[in-house]
């Protein structure tokens, strides 16, 4: 009969992760340094939804994108017919948030956010179809020094990060007039050399030609180095800006390349645009990108506000930390409760509660499927909790108005234990922990065991 048919599995969708326990320690550790670096630069968080009116990432992202004509997990809401998309980058809706809530009418903003994005792409290591980001954007700044700003921030992280390797590139693709001069001649000479290319090229050649010089077809590739560059068609003003860059760059010892195919994949971009890179993850490695956006804001109704900004992809730096070596990561908890016996748990209860009160982090042994567990079995979750000390109550303690508190630092043999009176357990542990900690503070920079 049906009794022993199998329950159908329901799996996850494809090319979206889970975030187990396992890993959510080094992610929380990338986000909180991402923060720290963020908020010592003055930025400030902005959270806008997931869900974007459909036509705000046509515009912003541009229609002969890659992520506009065959990313966007876009839908009819069924209630009232709304065309909406599932936020494939995190620009447009900040962009939007400015506009619609005057954000920039006292002056400049520093602004960052972090959360998920979704493209439908092809999943491979590094791409997923639900990935996140943590972004920055700088509104209403027009000069070279916030573009070098941003990046200064980056390198700051990496190096936070103890992260090596992750190198910047950098270009400018000046503006629109220029892009537009820039665009006849690369169009005239892709004309004349048609039969190089390949359909997709083809079928950019008229709507999207710069995008062309991302190829990566290696058939193409010599075609597309001999191409018109567009740093020979700035002007003046664009040329200026893009010293400025680098020049702020120079005199703080950032290295960068000027790479003049750079033309990144948003139509949004006009000057600086940047991506820093990496060789250690394949064909995914690039792990920030960025670049100035002047024309965008003002293209949705906004009053002309200049603006640059980035974002970095968290899986591939989690990834790269991954590869650095084991961070040394935060303990589950600061105490672990072991306990047997009822009145034992009562009391552990209690102290538990009196501790979290003194404001350090408690894990109080609760019985599993299998039962409440020994004190060996206890001891063995306390140990790999990463608690400092585990408090331990049984009928002996119960009777004597005591706990047995146990480091479980040091090497096995030497551990100490106290019996400590249970009116003294709150103090004795605040003590001894607050103590440690105090020699933690004073850095922010990860460390890894290898
Ligand atoms: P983007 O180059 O499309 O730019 O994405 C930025 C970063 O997000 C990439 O460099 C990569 O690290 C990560 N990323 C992108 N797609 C995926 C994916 N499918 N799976 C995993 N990671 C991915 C933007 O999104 C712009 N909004 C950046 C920006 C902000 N420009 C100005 N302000």
């Amino acid at each position: 009969m049906s009794e022993n048919k199998k329950a159908e599995k329901i799996t996850g969708v494809k090319g979206m992760n889970d975030l187990l326990p396992t890993d959510s320690p080094l992610w929380e550790l990338f986000e909180n340094t991402a923060q720290s670096v963020l908020q010592s630069y003055g930025f400030q968080k902005i959270v806008t939804p997931i869900i974007e009116d459909t036509a705000l990432f046509k515009r912003a992202i541009g229609a002969v994108t890659d992520i506009v004509e065959k990313e966007m997990y876009s839908f009819t809401d069924a209630m009232n017919g709304d065309q909406l998309t599932l936020r494939p980058e995190g620009t447009a809706g900040v962009v939007r948030a400015v506009i619609e809530h005057n954000l920039v009418y006292e002056g400049p903003k520093r602004l960052w956010y972090k959360g998920p994005m979704f493209r439908h792409e092809r999943p491979q290591r590094g791409r997923y179809r639900q990935f996140f980001q943590i972004g920055a954007e700088a509104v209403g700044f027009a000069g070279p020094d916030i573009d070098a700003e941003l990046i200064m921030l980056c390198r700051r992280l990496w190096d936070d990060l103890g992260l090596e390797g992750i190198r910047l590139e950098l270009n400018s693709i000046g503006d629109a007039a220029e892009r537009q001069r820039h665009r006849a001649d690369l169009i005239t000479y892709f004309e004349a050399n048609a039969e190089l290319l390949d359909a997709e090229a083809t079928r950019r050649l008229h709507q999207n030609p710069l995008r062309i010089l991302d190829t990566k077809n290696p058939a193409m590739q010599d075609l597309v180095n001999k191409a018109p560059k567009l740093l020979d068609y700035l002007e003046a003003e664009s040329i200026a800006h893009f010293e400025g860059v680098k020049r702020i760059l120079d005199h703080n010892n950032i290295p960068y390349t000027v790479n003049p195919r750079l033309v990144r994949g948003l139509d949004y971009y006009n000057r600086t645009v940047f991506e820093w890179v990496t060789d250690a993850l394949g064909a995914q490695g690039t792990v920030c990108a960025g670049g100035r956006y002047d024309p965008l804001i003002a293209s949705f109704g906004g009053k002309p506000t200049p603006a640059v900004g980035f974002a970095m992809g968290i899986e591939r730096l989690v990834e790269l930390m991954k590869m650095a070596g084991e961070p040394a990561l935060p303990a589950q908890c600061d105490v672990y409760m072991v306990h047997q016996g009822e009145a034992a748990q009562m009391q552990a209860f209690v102290l538990a509660e009196r501790i979290r009160d003194a404001g350090l982090d408690v894990v109080l042994h609760c019985a599993a499927a299998s039962g409440a567990g020994s004190f060996k079995s206890q001891m063995k979750k306390a140990d790999g909790s990463g608690a400092a000390f585990a408090v331990i109550i049984g009928d002996d303690e119960i009777a004597n108005h005591v706990a047995i508190v146990k480091s479980m630092r040091g090497a096995e043999d030497d551990s100490q234990q106290s019996t400590v009176p249970f009116d003294e357990v709150v103090d004795y542990v605040v003590d001894q922990i607050v103590g440690d900690h105090d020699h933690d503070h004073g850095h922010d920079h990860v460390h890894y065991h290898h």
